[in-house]
């Protein structure tokens, strides 16, 4: 009769210890899923960065024009604040070199003005949708990045 009682509470201590570790793994395993979550969205807060004013920016109205533009006809293929690919290479600081990173042309008004009105091998040319004053104002922007 005793012994038979022990045995039950023995059992009775293996399962409590056996929920005590269950516990233990799922506490685990959501501290992998919450680092994970937490990276995540580290990493995605780097991707949506805060769109500055052209005030923030210091943009005369001709460089604020030309965002205008760039945003209509060139962002969703080239990043303005990254070096970083889309379709086309990020265009941060294009005009900071003396030549262009991709094509390896001349980084001045006159190559990258017949970039934006000719286009390239996947990028298509403006010459009839920009006039040249706006071409202009786009490049009075792309001199800012
Ligand atoms: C459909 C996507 C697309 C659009 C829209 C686009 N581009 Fe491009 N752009 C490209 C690609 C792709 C290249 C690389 C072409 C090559 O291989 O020569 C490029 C190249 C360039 C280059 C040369 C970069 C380098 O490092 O050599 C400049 C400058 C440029 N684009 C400016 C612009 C501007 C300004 C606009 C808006 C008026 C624009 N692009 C719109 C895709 C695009």
């Amino acid at each position: 009769m005793r012994r038979a009682r022990r045995r039950e509470a023995r059992i009775y201590d293996q399962r409590v210890v056996m929920r005590v570790i269950e516990r233990f793994q799922i506490a685990r395993r959501n501290l992998w899923v919450g680092l994970t979550l937490a990276g995540l969205l580290a990493a995605s807060g780097c991707e949506v960065e805060r769109r500055r004013s052209d005030a923030e920016l210091g943009l005369n109205a001709q460089q604020a024009a030309g965002r205008k533009l760039y945003d209509n006809y060139c962002d969703r293929c080239h990043r303005p604040y990254s070096s970083k690919g889309k379709k086309g290479p990020g265009l941060k600081g294009v005009f900071q070199h003396q030549y262009l990173s991709l094509t390896g042309l001349p980084a001045n008004d006159e190559r990258v003005g017949d970039i934006i009105r000719y286009g390239r091998p996947d990028m298509p040319g403006y010459s009839q949708v920009l006039s040249a004053q706006d071409v202009q104002d786009l490049l009075a922007y792309l001199h800012t990045l």
